[in-house]
C-alpha cells in the first residue's frame, strides 16, 4: 500500500507527522518517534523573545557600564523562564538532523520581522529541512486594526523566506475575519504549507484564589471541526501544502484529516496522553482502514471529501447552517 506524500516539497514516507511539543526538548525523542513511525518531527518553537532576550544580553554586556538597555532588557521575561536558548536550540537541532533520517522541521514563533529572522538561516545551516513559523499573536490592543496585523503575518512570512531556501510552514490562527483570503495571500507570499491550526490557550479564572489561571490543557478529538472545515474548503485550491493540527486521539481523526484533503496530519496531545508508541498506532490504523476499504494509495482518498470533491458541497457553507439547526430543532421536539 502506498501511504507517501509530499509536504513542503519533502517527500515523505507516510502523512503521520509529530508536531511541535516538549518530546523535542530530548535528543533521544526524535529517534523514539521515528522508531514509532513518525513521516517527519517538528521541533518545539523557539521564541523570539529569547532571541531578542540573547541579543540584547550579549548588547548589554558589551555596553555594560551604560545602562542603555536596561529598558529592553526588563521588557523580555527572565531568562530562567525559558529553558533553552537559541544557541542550544541549534545545538540539539543539528544533533538531532544527525541522529534520524527522517525530515526535522525547526519552529520559530514570533510576530515582529527584527531581530530575529537569521535565526530561521541558522536553522537552516544547523540542516532543518523547513521551518514552521508560528505567529502565535492576540490582538488585545485595541487600535490595531485587521488588515495591520494580516500585514505583520505577511511580513513575517515574507522575511523568513528571504533569509532561507528551504520550504517554510505557517502555523496559522483561525481568527482571521476573511480565512481563506488570508490562507490564498500567505500563498501568494510563498508559503509552502499552512498547518491549520495554532491552539490558542485562553486563560481561565480560579474563584478560590481569586487569580487569572493560565494551564495548558490537551486537545480532545471534538476540536478537528474547525480545521477540518477549513482544510475542506482550502483543498486543490491553494499551491501550498495543508498540514492539520488538533484533535488526533485517533486514526478516525487522522482519516478524517486526509479525506478532508490534508497533507500531513500531526499529533502533540495524542503523544503526551499515550507515548511515542501512538504514532505507530496512528499508521498501522490508517493502513488498517484503507485495506478493509480498498484503497491502494493515499492519493485515491486524500481530499476526496473536500469542498470541491464533495456531493454536498453546500455543508461546508452557511447555507448548511440552517439545515443543521432545523434538524436539530426536531430532534429536540
Ligand atoms: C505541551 C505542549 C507544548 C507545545 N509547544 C508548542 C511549540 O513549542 N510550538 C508550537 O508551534 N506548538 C506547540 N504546541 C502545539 C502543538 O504543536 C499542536 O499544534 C497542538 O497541541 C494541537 O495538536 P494536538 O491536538 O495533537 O495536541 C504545543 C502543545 C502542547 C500540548
Amino acid at each position: 500500500m502506498d501511504l507517501r506524500t509530499t509536504y513542503m516539497g519533502l517527500e515523505l514516507q507516510h502523512p503521520v507527522v509529530a508536531s511541535a511539543s516538549p518530546l523535542s526538548e530530548k535528543l533521544d525523542n526524535f529517534r523514539r518517534m521515528e522508531d514509532a513511525g513518525a513521516a517527519a518531527v517538528v521541533m518545539f518553537s523557539l521564541f523570539e523573545e529569547q532571541i531578542k532576550h540573547e541579543n540584547a544580553a550579549i548588547e548589554h554586556l558589551i555596553t555594560s557600564g551604560a545602562d542603555s538597555n536596561a529598558e529592553s532588557l526588563s521588557f523580555f521575561p527572565e531568562f530562567e523562564d525559558y529553558e533553552t536558548g537559541p544557541d542550544e536550540y541549534l545545538n540539539l537541532l543539528r544533533r538531532a538532523t544527525e541522529a534520524v533520517d527522517i525530515p526535522v522541521i525547526g519552529s520559530l514563533n514570533g510576530i515582529t520581522n527584527e531581530g530575529w529572522v537569521e535565526t530561521a538561516r541558522m536553522m537552516q545551516e544547523a540542516g532543518a529541512s523547513g521551518i514552521e513559523l508560528n505567529a502565535y499573536y492576540i490582538p488585545a490592543k485595541l487600535y490595531l486594526d485587521g488588515r495591520e496585523i494580516e500585514q505583520r503575518y505577511l511580513d513575517v512570512l515574507k522575511a523568513v523566506k528571504a533569509a532561507v531556501s528551504i520550504p517554510v510552514a505557517m502555523k496559522l490562527s483561525p481568527f482571521f475575519s476573511a480565512t481563506g483570503n488570508m490562507a490564498r495571500q500567505f500563498d501568494e507570499a510563498g508559503a509552502d504549507a499552512l498547518v491549520l491550526f495554532n491552539r490558542f490557550y485562553q486563560p481561565d479564572l480560579d474563584l478560590d484564589e481569586m487569580q487569572v489561571v493560565t494551564d495548558l490543557k490537551l486537545s480532545t478529538p471534538e476540536e478537528i471541526r474547525l480545521p477540518l472545515l477549513w482544510i475542506g474548503v482550502l483543498h486543490g485550491r491553494i499551491n501550498a501544502s495543508l498540514a492539520a493540527t488538533t484533535g488526533v486521539h485517533s486514526p478516525t481523526e487522522l482519516i478524517k484529516y486526509l479525506l478532508a484533503g490534508a497533507d500531513v496530519v500531526m499529533s502533540t496531545s495524542g503523544m503526551l496522553l499515550h507515548g511515542i508508541g501512538f504514532l505507530t498506532t496512528l499508521v498501522e490504523g490508517l493502513q488498517a482502514w484503507m485495506e478493509a476499504k480498498e484503497y491502494e494509495s493515499l492519493m485515491q482518498l486524500r481530499g476526496s471529501m473536500s469542498q470541491i470533491n464533495c456531493l454536498n458541497p453546500d455543508a461546508f457553507e452557511r447555507a448548511n447552517y440552517i439545515k443543521i439547526l432545523e434538524n436539530y430543532k426536531a430532534e429536540y421536539q
